[in-house]
């Protein structure tokens, strides 16, 4: 028998391999036995080394041990869990909310209890593969609308078969791109065909809105989602998913999601650490947080400007530098690991060839010295002629 995946293996060029951390900080990590200063991080408000997130997490591991030691039905579920769920969903202006082991276990365990065959997707083009994969999962038919378009979208609901389910799904903001969806006109899309209306806000959850609540918030439509997704995983700092919406959801959730069933529940110390930084997304120090965040993304627009890149405005703290080629990519990467920066290269297939691209992520923990570290490096690849 020849080695298991040893054909799909071959290309070395687009292999992927894991990198190690010796140590990690925040915006700070220990790499080859180097320091360097991560673009790479989902932790966008610095919430993982908060000494509140960290103290409530140790608190619950001590009060009811690390792992949970059952689902959620069975007694996996603790007061931490529970206060977490209701915070979130208040949070929201939800009836209710569930919380996930991760992000994708929530995306994928919500449509396939969601629906089935005889339903229908309209899923924006670049939505995340935690929702691509549970539609496909669910036997519903996937409709791929073009990116951040209404019009193709509406093209789409009027020519498909008004039947079973129809559920719109979009990003909040885009993981790869960052950008924000149009989420007022799949709205009322969504409200002239009776489709269910879900948003996805993984990356804008904590950043964007009144206090952070998010890109539906910033838009005002919150109300006209159905099912709100989002995560602890990235401006909470922590790890897990959750999804907030009617009463009725979230039963039907209790009952029929499978990841959420049949999967030992998060530990109690996942959902105190989640409730120890939503508090703190929702007080002034979460503001004072976004708004350091908001004057990094000048700095970063500053930079983009100095070396000519205009291709597309930034419109979050996820900004992509489209390179188009992997030589270019791995060149440029050299460079930036010389200089103890880690800016991550995303590749086929997380983004389509051709659309080969630095993501930069910023956080609220880079200081001033870190972006004047960046731009000192994308001067040096301009003066090289390497971008
Ligand atoms: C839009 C979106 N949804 C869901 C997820 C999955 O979340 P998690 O990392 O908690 O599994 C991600 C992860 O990056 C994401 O970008």
């Amino acid at each position: 028998m020849s080695e298991l995946f040893e054909s799909e293996l071959a290309n070395t060029a687009t292999r992927r391999a894991l990198r190690v951390l010796q140590s990690a900080k925040g915006r700070a990590a220990v790499i080859d036995g180097r320091e360097m200063i991560l673009f790479s991080t989902n932790d966008y408000l610095g919430l993982s080394h908060h000494p509140a997130v960290i103290e409530s997490a140790c608190r619950a591991a001590r009060d009811y041990g690390w792992g949970s030691g059952a689902s959620r039905l069975i007694s996996g579920t603790t007061a931490p869990h529970m206060e977490f769920e209701q915070a979130a969903a208040a949070f929201l202006d939800k009836p209710a909310a569930l919380m996930f082991s991760s992000g994708y276990a929530a995306n994928t365990g919500l449509l396939t209890a969601l629906l089935g065959r005889g339903d229908t997707v309209f899923a924006d083009r670049l939505c995340h593969a935690s929702i691509l994969d549970g539609a496909r999962y669910s036997g519903a038919k996937l409709i791929r609308y073009a990116h951040n378009d209404p019009n193709d979208l509406a093209r789409r609901l009027d020519g498909a078969p008004a039947r079973g389910k129809r559920l719109i799904v979009t990003d909040g903001v885009f993981s790869m791109d960052g950008d924000v969806a149009p989420l007022a006109e799949l709205a009322q899309l969504a409200g002239r065909h009776g489709a269910i209306f879900m948003v996805d806000d993984a990356h804008g959850f904590g950043v964007f809105g009144p206090q952070g609540r998010g890109t539906p918030h910033m838009t005002g439509i919150h109300d006209r989602v159905d099912i709100h997704v989002a995560t602890l995983g990235k401006a909470l700092g922590g790890e897990g998913g959750f999804i907030a919406g009617s009463r009725a959801l979230i039963d039907g959730l209790i009952n029929f999601s499978r990841p959420f069933i049949y999967s030992t529940s998060p530990p109690a110390a996942q959902a105190a650490a989640g409730l120890a930084a939503l508090e703190l997304v929702k007080s002034d120090a979460g503001g004072n947080l976004r708004e350091k965040l908001v004057e990094n993304m000048r700095k970063m627009v500053q930079i983009l400007e100095k070396i000519g890149y205009n291709t597309q405005p930034v419109e979050s703290h996820i900004v992509p530098l489209i390179m188009g080629s992997d030589a270019k990519l791995t060149d440029c990467s050299r460079h930036f690991h010389e200089r103890g920066l880690y800016v991550p290269a995303i590749r086929p297939p997380t983004v389509p060839s051709g659309g080969e691209r630095f993501r930069v992520s910023l956080s609220a923990a880079h200081t001033k010295d870190d972006l004047e570290r960046l731009d000192a490096a994308f001067g040096e690849l301009k003066a090289g002629g390497l971008i």
